[in-house]
């Protein structure tokens, strides 16, 4: 779908539809609601009268042949109360408005401004909302497909040189397509997306946006001693791999970010092996990694000051006759000794050792994103992604980046009273810590392969998937985060 700025007034722009937020309590006669009320002879006072629409949040309504205006329809959506309006309110209007009107056949579409919010601002997280809205699941479905008959979507900026807003509209574009890039990649079955193919994809990516990229094979990978990943690929007729994209500025930077995403395209849970009921969701655990190489392709794209790398530890985790057992000893590259009690506790053995690669390739910062327990979603569901850390200052850019990409990421405790659950009797550490605080003990396994590099961690577990739909998102993979990620290194 195009989307482009005009800055003509409302009722002089072609389009199928116009889409018009409404606040809650907003009387007809309210700023730019008048106008849209008097050329469509009163049908905004007469909705509103009958309290058929009031503007709460998730309201809407739809005429056809609303009067004296180029657009054939009008779908009025309900904003919910003006004071509390963010950018993320605007990304849910203008996604709810692209797959409703979708829905109903239209091909263009005009979205009216009616936020205070910045300009620029606000086209940016337009765009990002309607694009990804437009992503589906459905891509192996042989009949009954969506079709994407959505083409334009028009940004009314009235009186705006719509020029200045080119760059936000660009900008949105940029992150909405990596977003579905991501989406597409975590939503493909364990048997189309083996780790193989997704070093594949991110070599097209680093082609096609001007990357650089190394591919780690198990021969490497034992070289450097990476006893931790090795356990768990040993299991899986798959080769592992360890991808790693490369993005360089012009001028030097001090600063090397590390992006590392977890990358298990099929978490059967090893020989601890998980119930069947719900295991074919374990598909969505290379969310991290996938996010990661989309976060990757976007960066190219913007271009920020900073070196950044994306590293994605890739596996299956299987049993068969080479897996681990539970009880093995293994040796991370960082030189520690692990007790896999569990052998489903997968996700903080490999990223152990892609931490300290990150490390060892001279990373200052990193940030790690994983669906990595369980447990996340028991405290907070699939709306939150957890973070945890070891320099708050760090972790505090992070919720920052989140805040701004309306994405919710809540901190948990890092305390080190937590370290007593990890301690094992026969090596360094053990990779689970019993059912009291998973999401804390997990990311406290992973802390102690980071050392004294400024670390935060993102449990996406839980909103990485998502179970229901919503009016602005399909059901299945979000791509959570990678907003966030691209805000934190780009600004
Ligand atoms: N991939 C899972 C975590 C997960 C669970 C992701 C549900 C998405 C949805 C991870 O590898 C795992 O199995 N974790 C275990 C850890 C436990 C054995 C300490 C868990 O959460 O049960
Ligand atoms: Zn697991
Ligand atoms: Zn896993």
């Amino acid at each position: 779908m195009e989307v482009k700025a005009d800055s003509r007034q409302f009722h002089e722009i072609e389009c199928d539809a116009l889409a018009v937020a409404v606040f809650e309590g907003e009387k007809p006669e309210d700023g730019s609601l008048a106008e849209i009320n008097k050329r469509s002879n009163g049908v905004i006072a007469s909705l509103i009268e009958t309290g058929e629409f009031t503007g709460k949040s998730g309201e809407s309504a739809y005429v056809h042949n609303p009067g004296e205006m180029k657009a054939r329809r009008l779908l009025l959506l309900g904003a919910g109360k003006k004071e509390e309006i963010t950018a993320d309110s605007i990304r849910k209007i203008a996604g709810t408005a692209a797959r409703t009107l979708r829905g109903k056949k239209a091909r263009s579409f005009a979205l009216l401004r009616r936020s205070q919010l910045p300009i620029g601002e606000s086209a940016q997280a337009a765009t990002e909302g309607a694009l990804i809205s437009l992503f589906d699941p459905d891509k192996y479905h042989t009949s009954d497909k969506t079709e994407n008959q959505l083409e334009t979507m028009i940004l009314v900026a009235t009186g705006a040189d719509s020029g200045d807003i080119h760059g936000s509209i660009e900008r949105g574009r940029i992150i909405a397509e990596a977003t579905n890039f991501a989406r597409e990649v975590i939503n493909e079955p364990a048997n189309v997306m083996t780790p193989t193919e997704l070093a594949r994809l991110a070599g097209e990516v680093a082609k096609d946006y001007g990357l650089e990229i190394d591919v780690l094979d198990e021969a490497r990978m034992k070289d450097l001693g990476m006893g931790a990943f090795l356990g768990v690929a040993q299991g899986s007729a798959e080769p592992a791999k360890i991808i790693v994209l490369t993005y360089s500025p012009k001028t030097e930077s001090a600063e090397t970010i590390a992006i590392v995403g977890k990358g298990v395209t099929f978490d059967t849970g090893g020989i601890s092996i998980k119930p069947s009921d719900g295991m074919e969701k374990m598909k969505y655990d290379m969310a991290g990694g996938a996010t990661t190489i989309g976060a990757m392709r976007a960066i190219a794209q913007l271009k920020p000051s900073v070196k950044i790398i994306g590293i994605v530890p890739t596996t299956e985790n299987m049993p068969g006759g080479r897996a681990q057992r539970p009880g093995d000893v293994v040796r991370a590259m960082s030189g520690k000794t692990i007790e896999v009690i569990n052998t489903d506790a997968e996700g903080r053995l490999i990223l152990a050792d892609a931490v300290a690669y990150a490390r060892k390739l001279g990373a200052t910062k990193i940030v790690d994103l994983a669906t990595l327990t369980g447990a996340v979603s028991i405290a907070l569901g699939d709306v939150y992604v957890a973070l945890l850390g070891t320099d708050q200052s760090w972790i505090d850019q992070v919720l920052a980046a989140g805040k701004k990409a309306g994405e919710k990421i809540w901190q948990l405790p890092l305390d080190k009273d937590y370290r007593e659950q990890i301690k094992s009797e026969i090596a360094d550490i053990k990779n689970v810590g019993g059912r009291k605080a998973g999401t804390i003990t997990g990311a406290y396994f992973i802390r102690e392969f980071v050392e004294d590099t400024p670390w935060a961690h993102l449990d996406i577990a839980g909103a990485a998937w998502n179970e229901n739909g919503k009016p602005h998102l399909a059901v299945g993979p979000t791509g959570v985060c990678l907003r966030t990620l691209v805000n934190l290194v780009c600004g």
